[in-house]
């Protein structure tokens, strides 16, 4: 992924909530955010995700280049996948209805593109069974799983997350999180909020560190990880829990 920001602003009110960001990442596929709470990390995804517009600066992501106009945001949003940490799936259709209605309304798949692009997603994440399942039938892990399903169903060349395991408990983390870790390997382009350090460690290529709003940090998870340079990161780390597990 190319992400190039050059002094990017963003005001609410009279806050900055992101002050003067610049970056210029090549070659990346995995970048993930980190940092305290209020930082700018989601402030910062929605920017990119097109979701949120700028107050000033430029923002270029792989060939897109952002423009606050709604019509060209609403193209971008077409191309790109997101998943919110509170899933926003459709409470009222079924599994694969959550899949199929966003390819054949958005994407104009046909009836039955739509349905072979779901089977074959949802046999890959294990929801096959729970296809004919309304949302609320399903445990928190397997509805953020169909989230990102359904988020990766017309293969955008880029996804982001939001947190993505925060509303799930210990054992879902680690279901949902390997099942982004699988994404990796497909070579689709991600941008990661999290707060699972060790899991930001495993998958990430490069590591932002937002702090009221500034990237007071950037780089490798090793030099990350490993060789913090600043007195705020170091405190960040030693606050965190201790890694879980995550299978390769
Ligand atoms: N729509 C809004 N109006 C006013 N202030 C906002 C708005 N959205 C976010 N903020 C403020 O911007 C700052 C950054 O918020 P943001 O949600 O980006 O933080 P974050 O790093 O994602 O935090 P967390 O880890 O708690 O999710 C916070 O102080 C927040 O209160
Ligand atoms: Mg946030």
């Amino acid at each position: 992924m190319i992400l190039k920001l050059n002094n990017v602003v963003k005001t609410f009110g009279d806050v900055n909530v992101l002050n003067n960001i610049s970056l210029d990442i090549k070659n990346k596929n995995v970048v993930t955010i980190i940092g305290p709470s209020g930082g700018g990390k989601s402030t910062l995804l929605y920017l990119l995700s097109g979701y949120k517009e700028s107050t000033s600066g430029d923002i270029q992501i792989n060939e897109h280049i952002l423009k606050n106009d709604e019509k060209f945001l609403i193209e971008y949003r077409k191309q790109i996948g997101i998943v919110f940490q509170s899933y926003n799936l459709f409470p009222h259709l079924t599994a694969i209805k959550n899949i199929t209605l966003v390819l054949e309304k958005v994407h104009n798949y046909s009836k039955k593109e739509a349905n072979d692009r779901a089977f074959e997603l949802l046999t890959q994440f294990q929801l096959y069974e729970h296809k004919d399942k309304l949302p609320i039938a399903l445990s928190g892990g397997q509805q953020q799983r169909l989230a990102i399903v359904r988020a990766m169903s017309y293969k955008p060349e880029l996804l982001f997350f939001d947190e993505p395991s925060s509303a799930l408990d210990p054992e879902l983390t680690v279901e949902v999180l390997n099942t982004i870790k699988t994404l990796k390997n497909s070579g689709v382009n991600l941008v990661v909020v999290t707060h699972e350090m060790c899991f930001a460690r495993s998958v990430s290529d490069y590591i932002l560190y937002l702090e009221e709003g500034k990237v007071v940090e950037q780089g490798s998870p090793l030099e990350i990880f490993d060789s913090p340079k600043t007195e705020s990161l170091k405190k960040f780390l030693s606050n965190t829990l201790e890694c879980r597990k995550f299978s390769d």
